[in-house]
């Protein structure tokens, strides 16, 4: 317990400043994952990004289903060689490659979450398609225009420098690629500056983007076809902060809780409250890579 305390007083002491989320941010990305990996296993399973839900489906369901929908949307096939952008224990990544027979590479930040996706991949029988490997998503290490798509879930909003993410994009994609995906954003305005700041400290996070941070990183990249929108735009994602406040309603009182739970609890309670004032949402983006240099 004494030496969760102290993991969860350093990482607590790390991003209280927006300066250090943004100057060390691999160690802040390396200490929160190492504080919640195991609750976000057992809570969340492989795939650890909220979904778009249908009528009456299960978390699980609407997870699949949502992954899938971005590879449909994506024109991601047998044929296409796929980059999973901060594809964390994998689980996107083995459901895209086993809907639609395409390889996928994923890149991760944490060596630990990238054995484990790698374990995942086996798992499922997936090892000959998907593989996983230690890398920032600001400097990935592939040559140019190997990628014909690529797409990242929830992710972009622990990376200080999203720009220069978009441009590595860019690089390894090939022209006519598309880059899709989902990320945690904010709207503009004081009372979403707070909101955004609280979530940030409470999931490890460099800053939220708003949408036209969004669409100015994707065309500074060299994106063309450029469509960004809130996610609610595309359905229904109540669901998700309902079943936050379920299970943490379920837990003993705050201050009867270990530190990495509070933590949690407090950033679940913040997203929430979030999402329902509209502060916070699931921001969406779909480009294309059509210049042969970005
Ligand atoms: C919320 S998890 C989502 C993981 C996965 N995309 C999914 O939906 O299951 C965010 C992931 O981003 C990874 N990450 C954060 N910053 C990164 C960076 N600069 N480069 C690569 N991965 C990074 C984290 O290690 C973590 O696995």
């Amino acid at each position: 317990m004494s030496t969760e305390i102290d993991a969860t007083a350093q990482f607590q002491a790390l991003v209280a400043d927006p300066r250090h989320r943004r100057d060390d941010s691999t160690a802040m990305v390396e200490q929160y994952y190492a504080l919640v990996g195991d609750v976000y296993r057992e809570s969340w399973g492989p795939s650890q990004h909220m979904a778009c839900y249908g009528p009456g489906q299960s978390r699980e369901e609407a997870t699949e289903a949502h992954e899938k929908d971005l590879a449909d949307r994506a024109g991601i096939t047998a044929d296409s060689y796929v980059l999973d952008l901060c594809s964390g224990v994998g689980g996107p990544a083995c459901t895209i490659a086993a809907h639609t027979g395409a390889r996928v590479t994923g890149v991760d930040l944490v060596a630990d979450r990238v054995r484990e996706a790698q374990d995942n991949a086996r798992k499922r029988g997936l090892e000959g398609r998907v593989s996983f490997r230690v890398a920032d998503a600001t400097a990935l290490p592939f040559d140019d225009s190997v990628f014909t798509a690529a797409y990242s879930f929830e992710a972009l909003c622990h990376v200080p420098d999203k720009h220069r993410a978009h441009r590595e994009v860019a690089r390894v994609l090939r022209s006519g690629g598309v880059w899709t995906g989902y990320d945690w954003m904010r709207a503009a305005g004081p009372q979403a500056d707070e909101v955004a700041e609280t979530i940030c400290r409470t999931h490890g996070l460099a800053a939220l983007a708003t949408l036209d941070e969004l669409r100015q990183g994707l065309a500074a990249a060299g994106f063309t076809d450029i469509h960004v929108s809130d996610g609610r735009d595309l359905g229904d994602w109540a669901p998700n902060w309902d079943l936050l406040e379920k299970l943490t309603a379920e837990l003993p009182p705050r201050d009867q809780l270990p530190p990495v739970l509070r933590m949690m609890t407090d950033g679940a309670r913040a997203a929430c409250a979030g999402a329902r004032s509209g502060d916070f949402f699931i921001g969406y983006w779909h480009a294309r890579r059509t210049q042969e240099e970005p």
